[in-house]
């Protein structure tokens, strides 16, 4: 794996896909063991996830539904603190097992602002799987994923659906930035 440019940063290789590739079979099996027979409605956010949705829903040992969301709370290189819904939920999620699937946990906002939003709107139990989780970016007390892959430090990364401003996100690997 090479350094790769993007815009005006440079970003150096941190985790492979094959890495990637074992952690979300890993996650699938612990949410096939979980969920096998309750019919989860799993939502995956835009646009992030979708690399890491796509391939998870296809190691599970049940067939399962998706949906989509679409928010935005980063700008440049950090977390703005604000969760703005860019694109709301269409699908009923009442008296439904939700899962959430992200990229990252990294302030919580997001988990936090959906989780309400999905238990007013009568989501039996909602649930988190990311593939990364930084735990001491959290700014939500008591919050933290359901399921992850790797726990990460605040470092900035890109990859495998990550963006740098739009940039980055179809890269297989994930990188890290360079200070
Ligand atoms: P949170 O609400 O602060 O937990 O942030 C979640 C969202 O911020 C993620 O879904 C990502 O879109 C974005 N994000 C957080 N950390 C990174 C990063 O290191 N690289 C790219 N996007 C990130
Ligand atoms: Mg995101």
């Amino acid at each position: 794996m090479e350094t790769v440019k993007l815009g005006d940063r440079e970003f150096i290789p941190f985790i492979c896909e094959d890495e990637i590739k074992k952690a979300i079979k890993k996650i699938a099996c612990d949410i096939s063991r979980q969920y096998k027979n309750s019919n989860p409605l799993f939502i995956c956010v835009l646009k992030g996830a979708v690399f890491f949705a796509v391939d998870l829903l296809r190691l599970l040992d049940f067939s399962a539904d998706m949906t989509f969301i679409r928010v935005a709370s980063y700008c440049d290189l950090t977390s703005t603190g604000e969760v703005k819904m860019l694109q709301p939920l269409i699908e009923p999620v009442k008296n439904r097992q939700v899962i959430i699937v992200d990229d990252v946990m990294d302030s919580g906002c997001t988990y936090r602002a959906l989780k309400r939003l999905l238990l007013s709107q009568g989501a039996e139990s909602v649930s988190l799987a990311v593939l990364l989780y930084k735990p001491d970016a959290s700014k939500c007390g008591g919050i933290s994923p359901d399921f992850y892959g790797f726990k990460i430090g605040n470092e900035f990364v890109v990859g495998y659906g990550l963006d740098y401003n739009d940039m980055g996100r179809s890269l297989k690997d994930i990188f890290v930035i360079k200070d």
